[in-house]
């Protein structure tokens, strides 16, 4: 399959409806309009064309994240965010990745054949241990947990965001290695990522990210909100003077959450002048906070049943295990353990 022609189309329904879809997000922070425009509205939408597979990455986050209460409240807290954005429990099997801990003895096998000098290449370990994380074997170690993720449920499809492009190159290249060791035991995963929305740019025109504090959040108070949107960063074209619209930030976020016309209204807008930079984000924060007003009404009703989540995080991992068991067996008896 093409990568290229990842696109929600009519003509891929058929061919998703076959497919399994797997997906995981980290439990590593508050939720941001890069995670939802990037990871999570490709995943939701994908839920109805195939078998899909969205996980919480709990193991993944103990790389960043080491304190157990913050863990455990972040894992939550991302439960109830994902399913109000739209995550819907009876079409996708949501669970913990740490429900299924055979993901960390497929990770030991896959390791074993995994060469050095793939992950040394991984731009992730690079960037992380370059902004003053340390340097463990955990973090070095990421794709190839990421890899056994991905495989242990035979996935075909993978909605990423594009700084995950890399991961799954790892990934494809450690199940070829398996295969050529001990036959064919993997199928071989395609990423799914959306060009319109591969990079959604944050407060600096910057990639979004909790790392570079340019975050806009999902949930955020109305208060909070503006007053990040209102913080964009900005040049200092004078109101008359027509604005550039290349990597607008204002711009690049207003085409996610408006309509086309509301969208081309302020391009006309930038290209000619007259406007200044504040009304533009006023419209911007009007249309970030209708376009997830719905889901903020269903986050309160999440809210309201306080073990609905670990009701659907229990029934989606005892499923993902009847996946994984079966994967498990394959392994083991292709390596010859167990
Ligand atoms: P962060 O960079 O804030 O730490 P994560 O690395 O936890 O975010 O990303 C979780 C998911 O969201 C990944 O699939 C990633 O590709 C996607 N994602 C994060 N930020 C962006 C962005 N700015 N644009 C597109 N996708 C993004
Ligand atoms: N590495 C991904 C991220 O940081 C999270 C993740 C872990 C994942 N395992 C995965 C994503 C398997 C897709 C498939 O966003």
């Amino acid at each position: 399959m093409n990568s290229q022609k990842d696109d929600s189309t009519s003509a891929w329904k058929c061919y998703f409806s076959r497919m399994r879809i797997l997906s995981g997000i980290q439990p590593s922070g508050t939720l941001h309009l890069g995670n939802y425009f990037g990871m999570m509205k490709p995943a939701i939408e994908l839920q109805e064309k195939g078998e899909a597979y969205y996980f919480i990455a709990d193991f993944h986050a103990l790389t960043t994240v080491q304190n157990g209460i913050a863990l455990r409240a972040n894992v939550r807290e991302l439960a109830i965010d994902f399913i109000a954005c739209g995550l819907n429990p009876d079409k996708a099997v949501f669970f913990r990745q740490s429900d299924v801990p055979a993901v960390t003895e497929l990770a030991w096998i896959l390791s074993t054949v995994t060469p050095m000098g793939l992950l040394e290449r991984c731009h992730s370990f690079k960037d992380k241990t370059a902004r003053g994380l340390a340097a463990t074997h955990g973090l070095f170690a990421y794709p190839v947990l990421m890899a056994a993720d991905i495989l242990i449920y035979d996935s075909d499809i993978v909605p990423v965001g594009r700084d995950q492009k890399q991961h799954l190159e790892v990934t494809r290249d450690i199940a070829v290695k398996i295969n050529e060791t001990y036959g064919s035991v993997f199928k071989l995963p395609e990423p799914s990522i959306r060009e319109d929305t591969a990079v959604v740019p944050g407060l600096d025109g910057a990639k979004m990210s909790k790392s570079y504090g340019n975050t806009i959040e999902i949930f955020a108070p109305e208060n909070a909100l503006k007053k990040k949107i209102m913080g964009i960063k900005t040049d200092s074209t004078p109101v008359e003077s027509p604005k550039i619209t290349e990597n607008s930030s204002i711009l690049g976020l207003y085409k996610l959450v408006a309509s086309e016309t509301d969208y081309q209204t302020m391009e006309g807008e930038f290209l000619r002048g007259g406007t200044g930079y504040g009304d533009f984000k006023k419209r911007l924060f009007g249309a970030v906070w209708d376009y997830f007003a719905p889901f903020r009404i269903r986050r309160e009703e999440i809210l309201k049943d306080p073990v609905f989540v670990d009701r659907v995080l229990a029934e989606g991992a005892e499923k993902a295990r009847g996946v994984s068991d079966g994967v498990m067996r394959r392994v083991r008896e292709a390596v010859g353990i167990g």
